[in-house]
This record gives structure tokens, C-alpha cells and sequence, in this order.
């Protein structure tokens, strides 16, 4: 079972090596090309290589990791027939302001999907940080093992996306379509801060602040808690805002 990551940053990356400890391979994309993720190849070992999006669209579960506002440019005919993974937010004041997103007539997710009209989109991973996602994977039936939200329009494709999430560690709630994927958008309450541990210690520096959360290991959210945060929701407007922003 190969993995395609395109996109290898902080999420695309979490994701390769939780699949290379998981015994898959993976093939690791981005926009400036494969030299530029040698380091990551070679921390990863003999399962990686570096492709561009085209190659790693030829894996067999792909996954789209890349800033909303890059999302027209996935490679669609490449990754026509093919399940893909997306794990993107949007954020417009990073994004850019989307209207069919601001009005709430599309998720980010229906959005993707219509661009990729010949895929079956699927959504997971955006409702966790990159540094929660890697350190809250469990085997299946750990006691602690933690659950995350999917949605979809494609059962077989769903079904792919829950044993994904077994192997790499994770229990699946779904939630329904990519219409209710809504629920676990920016500003939801299964958003980021379930798997969070707590604040950190007051008065660290904004650099140590980072340090904590990346090094102080999350709090795991079971299947059960995960339904309800997702079950008793209000859809509210579209977008995450950044902490101390307007
Ligand atoms: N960070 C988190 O904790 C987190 C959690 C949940 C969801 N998310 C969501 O997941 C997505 C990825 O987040 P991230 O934090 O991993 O971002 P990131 O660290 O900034 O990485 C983005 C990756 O996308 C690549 N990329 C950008 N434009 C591309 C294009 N047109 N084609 C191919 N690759 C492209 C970048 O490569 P280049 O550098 O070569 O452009 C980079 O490898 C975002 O939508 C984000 O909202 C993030």
C-alpha cells in the first residue's frame, strides 16, 4: 500500500511517517520539486521518495495537503478514479476570502470535490495539529487510542479512509457528507482543542509557547466524545480566525 502526499509540510509530513511506521510507502510531493524534500526522504528511510504531484497522484490512497487557496491547482485529471484524502482549512486571511465558502453554500471539501470532479474526496485530518496528530497515534484497542471525524459522499471510499486510519493509528467517527463536513471546520468544538493538553505554563516566549505544545504529548479524544462534539453543533460562518485576530 502506497501513500501519496501532496503536500509535505507540517500535516504531510505527520502523516508520512506515522504510515512509514505503519509499513507503507510513501511518495512525498510539493510545488518546488523533489530535491527540495531530500531531508525528509533521508529521515524516512528506504519507504519514501520524493515525485512531483503527478507521480505521487498514482499512489494508491492520495493525500491533499496543501493550503486551501493552492487547492485549483491539485492535479485533477491525475488524480481522476482515485480516492484523496483532504485535510485543508480554510483560513481567509491566509486563503484569501472564497464566496461560495463565505456564504456557506459549499464546504472547503465540496469545493475540492468540484475541482477533482472525477475523484471521490474524502475528508479527515484537518481538525488536529500536525504535532497532536503524531503524538496521540495508538494501536487498535488501546485504551487511549483517540478517534477523528470523517466525511464523504463515497461509502468504498470512506471505507478506504477508516482502515487508513486504523493503520496510522486512529479510530473514525463519520459524519456524515462532504456537505457535513461543516462540522469539523475551523471554529467547531472538535476543532484542535479536544486533542489539546491544556494551556501552557504562563509567561513562556511565544518561541517556547510553540515548544510546548509541539513536545507535550495530547490529550486522546475517544470515538464516543468525538460524536458528541459533532452531533450537537450549530453551523456557524464559514472560515477559522487566527488566535488574537479580529
Ligand atoms: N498544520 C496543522 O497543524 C494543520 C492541521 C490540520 C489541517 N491543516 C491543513 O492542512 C493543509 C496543510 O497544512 P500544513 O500545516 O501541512 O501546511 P504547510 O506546512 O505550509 O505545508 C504545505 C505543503 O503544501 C505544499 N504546496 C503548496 N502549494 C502546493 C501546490 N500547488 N502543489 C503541491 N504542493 C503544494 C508545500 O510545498 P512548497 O513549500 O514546495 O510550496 C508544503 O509541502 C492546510 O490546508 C491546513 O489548513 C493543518
Amino acid at each position: 500500500m502506497t501513500l501519496g502526499l501532496i503536500g509535505s509540510g507540517m500535516i504531510g509530513g505527520t502523516l508520512a511517517r506515522l504510515a512509514v511506521a505503519a509499513g507503507m510507502d510513501v511518495i512525498l510531493s510539493n510545488s518546488r520539486g523533489p530535491a527540495t524534500l531530500a531531508d525528509l526522504v533521508t529521515e524516512l528511510g528506504d519507504q519514501a521518495r520524493a515525485a512531483t504531484p503527478v507521480e505521487a497522484a498514482r499512489a494508491d490512497l492520495v493525500v491533499a495537503t496543501i493550503p486551501l487557496s493552492a487547492y485549483s491547482q491539485l492535479p485533477a485529471d491525475a488524480l481522476a478514479g482515485k480516492t484523496v484524502i483532504d485535510t485543508m482549512n480554510y483560513y481567509p486571511q491566509r486563503d484569501g476570502t472564497i464566496p461560495e465558502l463565505d456564504s456557506n453554500e459549499l464546504t472547503s471539501s465540496e469545493l475540492v470535490q468540484r475541482h477533482l470532479a472525477s475523484s471521490r474526496v474524502v475528508k479527515a485530518f484537518n481538525n488536529i495539529t500536525f504535532f497532536n496528530l503524531g503524538n496521540l497515534a495508538r494501536p487498535a484497542g488501546a485504551d487511549d487510542r483517540s478517534a477523528l471525524p470523517i466525511a464523504g459522499d463515497d461509502t468504498a471510499a470512506k471505507a478506504e479512509l477508516v482502515a487508513l486510519l486504523d493503520t496510522l493509528g486512529y479510530d473514525a467517527v463519520d459524519v456524515g457528507t462532504l456537505a457535513d463536513s461543516w462540522r469539523s471546520e475551523p471554529e467547531t468544538p472538535v476543532y484542535v482543542q479536544p486533542y489539546m493538553p491544556g494551556r501552557p505554563p504562563e509567561g513562556l516566549s511565544p518561541e517556547d509557547t510553540f515548544r510546548w505544545m509541539t513536545e507535550t504529548p495530547g490529550h486522546p479524544v475517544p470515538a464516543g466524545r468525538i460524536k458528541e462534539l459533532t452531533e450537537n453543533v450549530v453551523r456557524g460562518p464559514a472560515g477559522g480566525r487566527f488566535p488574537g485576530s479580529a
